[in-house]
């Protein structure tokens, strides 16, 4: 498995760090076997899977109940976990409580927390208690109502410096990454230049030291909105929909199963089951 030196070092020898997304045991299975260097159970668990709206409602029981098996699907990746809405913006001793049973529950290898300001000083709290800690900065889905919606980031002069201000905070803070959503690609070149920690950009241009998609974009499964800086790798939702439809019509036609897909007994036992 990977570790936090290993992605350092990726950054200054400018290998390229993969970072997917993974909610379940298929997924978190894929994404070991394609050979990506890091998995994020992200809280957009709310949207691609648990069909809510936004990431909002996601709650920390149902972040460790997916990355527990996300964790059984991918023993030796590096496996990030997101800290959801309203979990770690009260009282830093109940957000550090809150980490650790998140760690020790799921064998995950790091949280990630969007923003910097107040949540600067749990960055630090977890960080001193050993617990790696990846930063979000840019657009911060758990924030969309406060930032108008998912919008792009960083577009002014005033953005931009407060992002790259940020950005260095959380790396003093501890961060071992950093996480850009959706900001101008000049912004996420100069921040990658200005720290020592990886960037990982969605959204964020070709200059960020790794990339992360959502698993099920990048795949096209599922009916949840996909923005517009996706790449779309395969069709898989195309498939299912084949198999699903297709798996409807052939019982309704009476052509699945045939005796071919089913068992049969001995002709001793047919005669006294058949009299
Ligand atoms: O939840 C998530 O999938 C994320 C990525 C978009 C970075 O936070
Ligand atoms: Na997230």
């Amino acid at each position: 498995m990977k570790t936090t030196t290993d992605f350092l070092k990726m950054k200054t020898q400018g290998e390229k760090i993969v970072m997917i997304t993974a909610y379940d045991y298929p997924t978190a299975t894929f994404s070991e076997q394609a050979d990506v260097d890091m998995i994020l159970v992200g809280d957009s668990l709310g949207m691609v899977v648990l069909g809510y709206d936004s990431t909002m409602p996601v709650t920390v029981e149902d972040m460790i109940h997916h990355s527990k098996a996300v964790r059984r699907g991918a023993k030796d990746t590096f496996i990030v976990v997101d800290m959801p809405f309203g979990s770690y913006h009260g009282d830093p001793n109940e957000a550090l409580k809150t980490a650790v049973k998140m760690i020790q529950e799921t064998g995950a290898n790091a949280l990630k927390l969007e923003g910097a300001g107040e949540v600067l000083e749990v960055i630090k709290k977890l960080t001193k208690a050993g617990i790696p800690v990846v930063s979000h900065l840019g657009l911060l889905p758990q924030s969309a109502s406060v930032l108008g919606g998912y919008k792009v980031q960083g577009k002014t002069s005033e953005q931009a410096e407060q992002l790259i201000k940020d950005a260095k905070a959380c790396e003093d803070a501890g961060a071992c990454a950093v996480v850009l959503e959706c900001i101008p690609y000049q912004l996420t070149e100069v921040v990658t230049k200005e720290l020592i920690i990886p960037t990982i950009g969605i959204g964020a241009g070709p200059y960020a030291d790794g990339q992360v998609l959502v698993f099920h974009d990048l795949v096209n499964f599922g009916n949840h909105h996909v923005p517009k800086f996706v790449q779309t790798f395969s069709f898989v939702g195309e498939e299912v929909e084949r198999g699903v439809k297709g798996y409807t019509k052939a019982v309704k036609d009476g052509t699945f199963p045939t005796l071919e897909q089913s068992f049969t007994m001995k002709e001793q036992v047919l005669t006294t089951l058949y009299g």
